[in-house]
């Protein structure tokens, strides 16, 4: 195609309006639509320099490594653990993700969630449906004016919830190991385990790495105490889930708010039965107007790249 900017591969269905322009100014290939996509990597991998993809689909080395000529992996969301970034910069190639404008989405989930499970919304909700009304009354929830947020991850969007928990008149701490922050007014804990004490809503927004991984364990919720709630919009890897769901059947943490889970989109089958927690299914950036945004970031990098080799928001640039 003579109009066409270059191959791409798609990893996954996109957004539609990103999938409009890729086919627009691209040779889009559509990987889960192609049937024999061995055979098809042998006759055209040679000719994909862009790869477009997601934090949730990732990619696979396996598959990159018969893309010889791959520059480029432009991914939508702002976590790309679902990549293995050493072997892309080992082969030289750029990386870009959809930072920042997803800070107030994902941030609005957390709060959505702290609100939905302190004061039982959807058990609320649930009750309401069921005709249980009418029977009786709901028990009471809990308040979040006056509680503690502790904030696992002060990064930008850890700070967006910061600052909408503290319009609710909540003590704002964080977890960071070393020193705090310089000029960031929130309380530093340099101990996972003491923020977990002191927080009554422990608010979980890391990146999702080895680094990270399953962070969030036994001890922590043990720490958080059975008056006090775990929120996870990052990713599932960073709570240990089977110490999770003991925690909660033990009555060790009053509930959770959880956006994310280890092996999306299965939930284990325990925390489906449990009324206290709150289950979505990663939402967190999930609206007209952010989803929107990261198609647009998406598509500004993909051009960008091909125009001048640089990209807007590189993770290896
Ligand atoms: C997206 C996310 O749902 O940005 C992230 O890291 O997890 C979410 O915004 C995901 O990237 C792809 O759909």
């Amino acid at each position: 195609m003579s109009n066409s900017k270059g191959h791409v591969l798609i990893w996954g269905q996109m957004h539609p309006s990103l999938m409009d322009e890729l086919n627009r100014d691209f040779t889009a290939h559509n990987r889960w639509e192609i049937a024999d996509f061995d055979s098809w990597l042998d006759q055209n991998g040679e000719s994909i320099r862009a790869i477009v993809t997601s934090g949730v689909y990732g990619t696979d080395n396996a598959i990159l490594e018969r893309l010889p000529n791959l520059e480029v992996v432009t991914s939508f969301g702002v976590g790309y653990d679902g990549t293995d970034v050493d072997y892309l910069k080992q082969r030289g190639i750029k990386l870009s993700n959809t930072p920042d404008v997803l800070n107030n989405a994902v941030a609005e989930t957390a709060l959505a969630l702290m609100l939905n499970v302190a004061r039982r919304i959807s058990e609320a909700e649930r009750f309401v449906r069921a005709g249980k009304w009418l029977k009786g009354k709901f028990p009471l929830g809990y308040d979040l004016t006056g509680k503690t947020c502790g904030i696992v991850g002060l990064g930008k969007i850890g700070k967006t919830i910061a600052k909408r928990a503290a319009a609710f008149d909540m003590n704002i701490a964080y977890f960071r190991r070393g020193q705090a922050y310089e000029g960031i007014p929130y309380q530093h804990y340099d101990n996972l385990i003491e923020l977990a004490k002191a927080a009554d809503f422990l608010v979980v927004i890391v990146p999702g790495s080895a680094d990270t991984e399953r962070m969030i364990n036994r001890d922590v919720l043990k720490a958080l105490g059975s008056r006090s709630f775990l929120i996870n919009v990052a990713r599932g890897s960073v709570v240990d889930e089977p110490a999770l769901v003991a925690a909660l059947l033990e009555g060790e943490i009053a509930g959770a708010g959880l956006d994310v889970f280890a092996d999306e989109p299965n939930v284990p089958s325990e925390l489906l039965k449990l009324d206290n927690v709150v289950l979505l299914p990663h939402i967190g950036s999930g609206t007209h107007e952010t989803r929107q945004a990261m198609a647009d970031l998406v598509f500004a990098n993909l051009t960008r790249y091909v125009d001048n080799k640089t990209l807007i928001t590189p993770v290896l640039g």
